[in-house]
């Protein structure tokens, strides 16, 4: 349960303090009500994010979710390019995200005008972008993916027809040995799921030897190798449930065990380690930069707010509508 603590100087204070003594669940509750918003957010958030959300889910999901709201205002609560998509689907609605300093490794990894100079060196390939990129990436490819929809979405690209993946080199690694296609990748990583270690990880499985190893498709390939399961943040989640199993080692951002834990109390979950052995290594800085007093000020203030171009936004919709024509709601809870 959060308040606003009395004891708080003036420069701890979110920027728009709350009354004291005024709860400040009770306080979001009453402006989302006011303002006839939705609160969206990703697993990897802190859990009383997760707590307070209309509705959780994965990069997918929380894009179809963006699509089909009818309420005024989107509280996002992840990071900057999925409030980006969700003003690109939806550009009638106040889009607020709680830190505009939200951003991603693999956003900043590929920037528009490198992209552009790699589509140009090799214009017989379509480009199959993830959807962590900026709009401008966006603008410049031919269909966004998720980690829940690429496998399908690749294989019903004809075999004749070459392909660029990007940014992420480990996820396009992974879907060219599954899909059996010769992807042109490009060299960009997530810092969040890079610092997984493959020693380590072979180190804890012989302690815990009963556990099963579930991995992000976003982890290099050495973690891959050792996992049981590799999905998406949904079919992770979807995996501990239904799985036999007691124990699970999963690498990916820990905000993932409140879910997993809601979802299999009885069940054991530890992160998987990083170099040094220490579990605790993994939280993505940009989905941390959200707390529920930026939340509060966002509805609040309905500030940061995405805006965006409307050429640009036009240019990013087509591959993002494109994703959403070939992602039928069966597919998306597969990884
Ligand atoms: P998904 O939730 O779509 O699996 O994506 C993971 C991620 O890294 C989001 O930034
Ligand atoms: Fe980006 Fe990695 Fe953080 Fe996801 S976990 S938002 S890919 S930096």
């Amino acid at each position: 349960m959060s308040t606003i603590h009395p004891s708080l100087d003036a420069t701890q204070q979110p920027k728009i303090a709350m009354p004291i003594g005024l709860r400040l669940e009770d306080e979001i509750n009453r402006l989302r009500k006011d303002r006839n918003a939705v609160i969206l957010a990703h697993y990897y958030q802190d859990s009383e994010i997760q707590d307070i959300a209309d509705f959780i889910g994965d990069s997918l999901d929380l894009s179809r979710k963006a699509a089909a709201t009818d309420a005024d205002v989107i509280v996002f609560c992840g990071v900057r390019f999925m409030a980006e998509v969700a003003k690109i689907l939806s550009p009638q609605k106040t889009v607020v995200l709680p830190d505009m300093k939200a951003g991603c490794s693999l956003e900043d990894s590929c920037q528009p005008a490198d992209f552009k100079a790699f589509r140009e060196a090799n214009p017989d390939h379509i480009a199959l972008t993830y959807i962590n990129c900026s709009a401008e990436v966006k603008a410049l490819s031919d269909i966004i993916v998720t980690s829940s929809n690429a496998e399908a979405i690749i294989r019903k690209i004809p075999e004749n027809q070459p392909i660029i993946f990007g940014p992420d080199q480990h996820l396009g690694r992974y879907l060219a040995q599954k899909t059996g296609r010769d992807m042109l990748l490009w060299p960009g990583a997530c810092m969040v799921h890079v610092r997984f270690s493959a020693e380590q990880l072979v180190k804890l499985r012989t302690r815990y030897s009963d556990a099963l190893v579930i991995a992000h498709p976003e982890c290099p390939e050495d973690v891959l190798a050792h996992a049981d399961h590799i999905g998406s943040t949904s079919s992770l989640i979807q995996y501990v449930k239904s799985s036999p199993a007691q124990r699970f080692i999963v690498a990916t951002e820990p905000g993932i065990l409140h879910q997993m834990q809601r979802a299999a109390p009885d069940k054991w979950f530890t992160t998987a380690p990083g170099a040094d052995g220490n579990c605790n290594c993994h939280a993505c800085p940009y989905m941390k930069l959200n707390t529920m007093e930026k939340v509060y000020s966002a509805l609040n203030t309905l500030e940061p707010q995405i805006h965006m171009d409307e050429t640009l936004r036009l240019g990013a919709l087509k591959p993002l509508e494109k994703m959403l024509a070939l992602s039928p709601l069966a597919a998306a809870s597969k990884a």
